[in-house]
This record gives structure tokens, sequence and C-alpha cells, in this order.
């Protein structure tokens, strides 16, 4: 597995998995507008020529990283993957702080977090556009 900067001919795998795994819908222009403001926040991990997963980061603030978006292909989960392309987007940034937020029913993304150790730090009611509450999860680093 290779972790690697975001490239145009990735979009429309990106796209594919996006549509696969995550409710919310978006559109190839989002994907290419962060691209654009933030490339460093845009990884891609490369599995046999393949886009395994992405995360989509960005600086909210001087110092401030927030996560936008991580997703891992679901035959290539429970390997490393989501969590390589956290460390590596944060070691990109050297951010002071790492924040995200994430669904509350979603335990895998939950468990990765604090895995990692972030903590939440606030409930969101109806954060998403479906109405579904959210936590607010924060990493303070060194
Ligand atoms: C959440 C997600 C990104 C995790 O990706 P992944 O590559 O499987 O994660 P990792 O292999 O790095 O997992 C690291 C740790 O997180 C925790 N974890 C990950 N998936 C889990 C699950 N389904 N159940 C419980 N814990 C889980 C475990 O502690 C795991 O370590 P372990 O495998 O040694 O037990 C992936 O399930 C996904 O794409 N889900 C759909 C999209 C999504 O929810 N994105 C996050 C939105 S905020």
């Amino acid at each position: 597995m290779n972790i690697r900067p975001f490239r145009h001919r990735d979009l429309d795998e990106v796209m594919r998995l996006v549509d696969r795994t995550l409710e919310d819908r978006y559109t190839p222009d989002f994907f290419l507008g962060m691209w654009e403001v933030a490339p460093q926040g845009f990884l891609v991990a490369e599995e046999r020529g393949r886009v395994a997963g992405f995360v989509l980061a960005v600086l909210a603030d001087v110092g401030t990283l927030r996560i936008l978006m991580m997703c891992v292909a679901p035959d290539h989960r429970r390997r490393g993957i989501a969590s390589a392309l956290l460390e590596d987007v944060t070691a990109a940034h050297r951010p002071r702080v790492v924040f995200l937020e994430v669904k509350k029913g979603n335990i895998a993304a939950l468990r990765l977090y604090q895995r990692h150790g972030f903590v939440v730090t606030e409930s969101l009611p109806d954060f998403y556009p479906d109405g579904s509450p959210g936590y607010r999860m924060e990493k303070r680093l060194q």
C-alpha cells in the first residue's frame, strides 16, 4: 500500500468509492475544488494501482487541521489504511490541533479516532443534512 497525493486521474475512482461508501452525495467539482485549495490535504491510499481509500483535510486556522472526509473501500478495511492516511495527513501539516465531526452511530470511525487519541469535545444535534447527530472530536499534539 502506497500513500500519495491525489492526482486528477484518481477522480473517477474516488467518486466511485464515495458513491459506494458514504451516505451523503458529493459532486466531482467538490473534490476538485478542495484539491485546489488544499492539495496537501488530499491523499489517496493506492493498492495495486487502484485507489483503496482517501482522506481530505484542510487547515481551518493556523495550526488547526480539520479532517473533512475519510473513506476506505469495504474490501480493504481493518488493514490499517485509514490509520496510515490519518498519520500521513497530520504529519504533512504539523498542526497543534486536529479536529473532525463524526456521526454518533458510526462505531468504526469513532473507534478509529479514539484509537488515535481523539476525544469527544462536543455533541452536535442535527449536525448532518439528514438530521442525524454527531460528535466533534479533537486531538492536541505537542
Ligand atoms: C472508518 C473507516 C475509514 C476505517 O478504515 P480502516 O482502514 O478499516 O481503519 P483501520 O484499519 O486503520 O482501523 C484502525 C482501528 O480503528 C478501529 N476500527 C476500524 N474499523 C472498525 C470497526 N468496523 N469496528 C470497530 N473498530 C474499528 C479499530 O480499533 C482498528 O484497529 P484494529 O483493526 O487493529 O482493531 C472505514 O470503515 C470507512 O471507510 N467507513 C465508511 C466511511 C466513514 O465512516 N468514514 C469516516 C467518517 S468520519
